[in-house]
């Protein structure tokens, strides 16, 4: 079975978890978009929910799809946020951000009771860190907040190149909110709490790509049906 087949099962395996009259946050990506894409023809059919998206792709796809939408201001707390991930390994640690949604999608997660990720299995990792890790950083001073970034990375002894992330023109590529992406290749992370902490100590550091216990659950499509991993 295709990748792309593989996204869609595990999307389309997450809509058992939505319950009519929630508020759900919308994830941001291609396994995102398949949830969304399902979770659309149920609106059409009367479903009710109302959705918090997490980039404005997101919310561009739910409109287009007739999705109720609100946001955080209107709506603090969510029932439920589905999402995928870059990288996830057994304990649910995760790295997210390889769609430039990090920021949203940490902050729609930490207003959420619950987090699903999907995934296609090839997202399961033993140790994470072979998906470079990114960073969103504020444009004024990045010189500075990267020579930051490279020692919290040492003290949680990691090590690797951190790259801007461009457009396909050479551009920086900037985030819904204005800030610029660092991909961190550092191959293995030995230690993500630490360097999650190191990292969140940085002041030019908006927000990183470790979402570490924000997710109990993971729904993953395999060659051979949905694998789940459920933290208790
Ligand atoms: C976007 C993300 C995505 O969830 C992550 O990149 C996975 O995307 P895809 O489902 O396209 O593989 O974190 O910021």
């Amino acid at each position: 079975m295709s990748a792309e087949n593989l996204k869609k099962e595990a999307a389309e395996a997450a809509l058992d978890y939505v319950k009519s009259g929630m508020k759900l946050g919308l994830g941001t990506g291609s396994t995102a978009n398949y949830f969304i894409k399902a979770l659309g023809k149920k609106v059409a059919n009367g479903f009710d929910i109302l959705c918090v998206p997490t980039s404005i792709a997101s919310q561009e796809l739910a409109k287009s799809l007739n999705i109720p939408l609100t946001t955080l201001d209107a709506t603090s707390k969510l029932d439920l946020v589905v999402d995928g991930a870059d990288e996830l390994d057994e304990a649910l640690n995760l790295i997210k951000g390889g769609g430039g949604a990090l920021l949203r999608e940490k902050i729609v997660a930490a207003a959420s009771s619950q987090m699903i990720v999907i995934a296609d299995d090839s997202k399961l990792v033993n140790h994470l860190g072979a998906f470079p890790l990114p960073v969103e950083v504020v444009p004024f001073g990045a010189g500075a907040t990267i020579e930051m970034m490279k020692q919290a990375i040492k003290n949680a002894a990691s090590s690797g190149a951190i790259r801007l992330r461009n457009n396909v023109d050479g551009t920086p590529f900037v985030t819904d909110g204005g800030h610029y992406i660092y991909d961190c290749a550092l191959g293995q992370i030995l230690n993500p709490k630490q360097l999650a902490q190191n990292l969140n100590l940085i002041p030019g550091v908006v927000e990183h790509g470790l979402f570490i216990g924000l997710s109990k659950v993971a729904i993953l499509a395999t060659a051979t049906g949905i694998k789940k991993i459920e933290i208790l």
